[in-house]
């Protein structure tokens, strides 16, 4: 009678694996994320209080991460300058501390960690306090040491997150960096009306439970069939190509198959002699609605990796036909505004990885070599 595995199955709440139930908790992550956080039509940030002149007087950010959290960054980025007209800098964190970067009291160095732990995050925030930035971090777990070393923090209430590969603790980082956005764009003067923000933040447990429930069954066979696969490939423009980023990682993480994500412009720099008849690539395409040259420009690049003998899996909008005539799969995402779509593509990515280990009989939590926080340099 083994207690231990009893323990753990019940921790698991019925689902065959944490990850598992971490993905499906993705929709109560994220609105536990923006709870608390709106005020009227505008998002106010109640930990921020008494920082207006700060964000009035900074020059710069820079948001510092690793893993996962870093390709959240990405995301912030894109939001953070489109909302708030502040040059944002992702860098990784254990590359900032090791150089010599121009940092100084116009500078705010927002730093992303689940855990809080993470040593080369640390040390990155504490470098920038030193070289006189002001920081705030953005974590997931209360206390931790990354957030003390802060001036200031924005938690996420993701809940607490046991599979190695982090999913519900990027959703909720990404919804920290969009609030972070229009909170410091509110306060800038740049967001006036944030109502139509506002409202797509309100939507988006909803349309992640949408994804959730109708590509679930989709997604995990295509990923049986794909089981013998040894290379896949992500494509995204825009906020999609950090979810290409993340799509790859979590691939490489638990399937222990080769994966690269890039930015789509890029294909023609260098990717595109990748493509070989068969390969796999997925690729997140953006809402006709949000540019129609962006879009253009996703489309054209599907028919080039086509013609090449491409397995093209596509992530689109409901309704997008553009990209049925060149797609062998597509999967649906709800109707989002641009800067909340990562948050619905990246969830076919997360089931993906985790149900093509499966198929390989991998253990899907507790991934080789790989720890849940790494408190080493
Ligand atoms: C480790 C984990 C990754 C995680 C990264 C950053 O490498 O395996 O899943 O993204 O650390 O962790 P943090 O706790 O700082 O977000």
């Amino acid at each position: 009678f083994d207690v231990s595995w009893d323990a753990a199955a019940a921790e698991k709440g019925g689902w065959s694996s944490f990850m598992a139930k971490e993905v499906a908790e993705q929709p109560e992550a994220v609105a536990n994320t923006i709870r608390g956080r709106i005020q009227g039509d505008q998002v106010v940030i109640p930990e921020l209080d008494g920082m207006d002149e700060l964000f009035l007087g900074i020059n710069r950010i820079i948001i510092t991460a690793c893993g996962t959290a870093a390709y959240s960054a990405l995301v912030g980025k894109y939001a953070i300058e489109q909302w708030a007209r502040i040059p944002v800098d992702v860098e990784l964190a254990h590359e900032f501390r090791y150089r010599d970067p121009v940092i100084g009291d116009d500078t705010l160095v927002v730093s992303i960690s689940q855990s809080g732990e993470t040593m080369d995050t640390l040390m990155a925030v504490k470098y920038a306090s030193e070289r006189g930035a002001r920081t705030l971090s953005i974590c997931n777990t209360q206390g931790a040491t990354i957030p003390r070393e802060s001036d200031a923090v924005v938690y996420t209430h993701a809940g607490p997150e046991v599979a190695v590969a982090s999913t519900k603790a990027f959703s909720a980082q990404i919804t920290a960096l969009l609030l972070l956005g229009l909170h410091m764009g509110r306060v800038r003067g740049t967001v006036q009306d944030a109502s139509v923000d506002v409202a797509e933040l309100g939507a988006l447990p909803e349309k992640i439970a949408k994804v959730l429930e109708s590509e679930q069954e989709h997604v995990t066979q295509l990923a049986g069939w794909m089981a013998d696969t040894r290379s896949v490939l992500f494509l995204g423009r825009h906020v999609g190509f950090p979810i290409a980023l993340e799509g790859a990682l979590k691939l490489k993480e638990i399937s222990y198959i080769h994966a690269e994500g890039f930015a789509a412009g890029e294909l023609k720099h260098g990717p595109i002699a990748l493509i070989e008849p068969g390969q796999p690539v997925f690729v997140l395409v953006p809402s006709p609605r949000h540019s129609a040259l962006v879009h253009s420009k996703v489309v054209s690049n599907i028919q080039e990796i086509r013609a090449r003998g491409a397995r093209v899996i596509v992530v689109a909008e409901e309704g997008d036909a553009a990209v049925l005539p060149f797609a062998d799969e597509v999967i649906r995402i709800p109707l989002a505004g641009a800067m909340f779509e990562p948050l619905l593509a990246v969830v076919p990515l997360q089931i993906f990885a985790m149900a093509l280990a499966t198929a390989k009989g991998l253990d899907v939590d507790q991934p080789r070599n790989l720890a849940k926080s790494v408190t080493v340099e």
